[in-house]
């Protein structure tokens, strides 16, 4: 029998799980047990740091709800999602507007809105502004009845499953017209903190982070034949354009309030324009996955059984 030691323990893993018959896991669990391997020899990671890093993750899955998705978070925080993002990007055949995080407060479940509707239950004076743009291909053609959700903050910088999880505010879905234009009401966005009371939270303040996001608005918008576009835009002026606690926030995504933009199709408002181009859906989009899912389907309630136990939660479909 081979003697194992720090030096031969990561082959006689891999040896063991060369068996697994899924190609792409294998690949993947392979690539995973090399770095999580390299990465203790590298800070010679201590029994009591390993148990602390288990403690870490139990947290986190216990902080997990269908309205609050730690892990995503966690991704968030670390720059997972934005780099997986950016893969994603560059495997679209044509260069449409840049990916930005989906984050962990987008709900399938919300109402579609005739266009100029405001989007906000209250609305704070001097708050209120309108939101448009064009939805076109790369070449600038008008995409019509392209399907836009949007979802933002309100006045307090939280979004509306923070404050209650059945309430529905600050967030609708839209349909392009035959010039590929959406436009609505809406408040405007403001720079929030991501939830610091949870295990992520703690790490972002032992880090000595901010915890801040800046200002913004997202955004899912979908056309038949089209690569799946989740992005945001983010004001130009926000303090912390620059240095997003999720790394989502990016120059070409900035946009500016504009105090009379004539061609907003709301009048007398201050407005945000912002457009979007849509690469074309290869065959290979069609099998990635999404990058825009709802955390909530990660987390199912517990269902009741008959006898008052709750039962375990069903994985989530792939
Ligand atoms: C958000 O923009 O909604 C968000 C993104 C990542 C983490 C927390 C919030
Ligand atoms: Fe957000």
């Amino acid at each position: 029998m081979r003697e194992l030691t720090p030096d031969t323990i990561t082959d006689a893993v891999l040896d063991q799980m060369a068996t697994t018959p899924d190609a792409r896991m294998r690949e993947v669990m392979a690539a995973a047990v090399k770095h999580l391997h390299a990465f203790a020899r590298e800070v010679n990671l201590s029994p009591a740091e390993w148990i602390k890093g288990i403690e870490f993750m139990t947290m986190v899955g216990k902080m997990c709800t269908p309205e609050r998705q730690e892990f995503i978070l966690l991704s968030d925080t670390l720059g997972l999602s934005a780099l997986v993002n950016g893969l994603h990007d560059s495997t679209a055949i044509e260069e449409g507007t840049h990916t930005s995080l989906l984050g962990p407060f987008y709900r399938e479940n919300t109402p579609t809105l005739p266009a100029g509707s405001q989007i906000a239950g209250k609305v704070k004076p001097g708050s209120e502004c309108a939101l448009y743009g064009r939805v076109t291909d790369v070449n600038g053609m008008p995409l019509a009845n392209a399907t836009v959700s949007i979802w933002q903050t309100g006045a307090d910088g939280l979004y509306d499953i923070q404050e209650s999880a059945t309430a529905v505010d600050y967030r609708g879905v839209f349909a392009t017209d035959a010039d590929g234009v959406y436009a609505l009401r809406t408040v405007k966005p403001i720079g929030y903190s991501i939830p610091m009371d949870g295990p992520v939270g703690g790490l972002v303040k032992a880090q000595g982070r901010h915890g801040m996001r800046p200002a913004h608005i997202h955004f899912l918008v979908g056309a038949p034949g089209y690569r799946e576009l989740v992005t945001a835009l983010y004001l130009r002026d926000d303090p912390h354009l620059a240095d997003d606690v999720v790394f989502g926030s990016s120059g070409d995504l900035a946009v500016d309030i504009e105090a009379d933009d004539p061609k907003c199709p709301v009048r007398g408002l201050p407005s945000i324009r912002f457009d979007m181009r849509l690469a074309r859906e290869s065959a290979a989009d069609r099998s990635s996955g999404r990058v825009g899912s709802d955390p909530a389907a990660i987390v199912k309630a517990p269902a009741r059984s008959g006898n008052g136990q709750s039962q375990a939660a069903a994985p989530a479909a792939s």
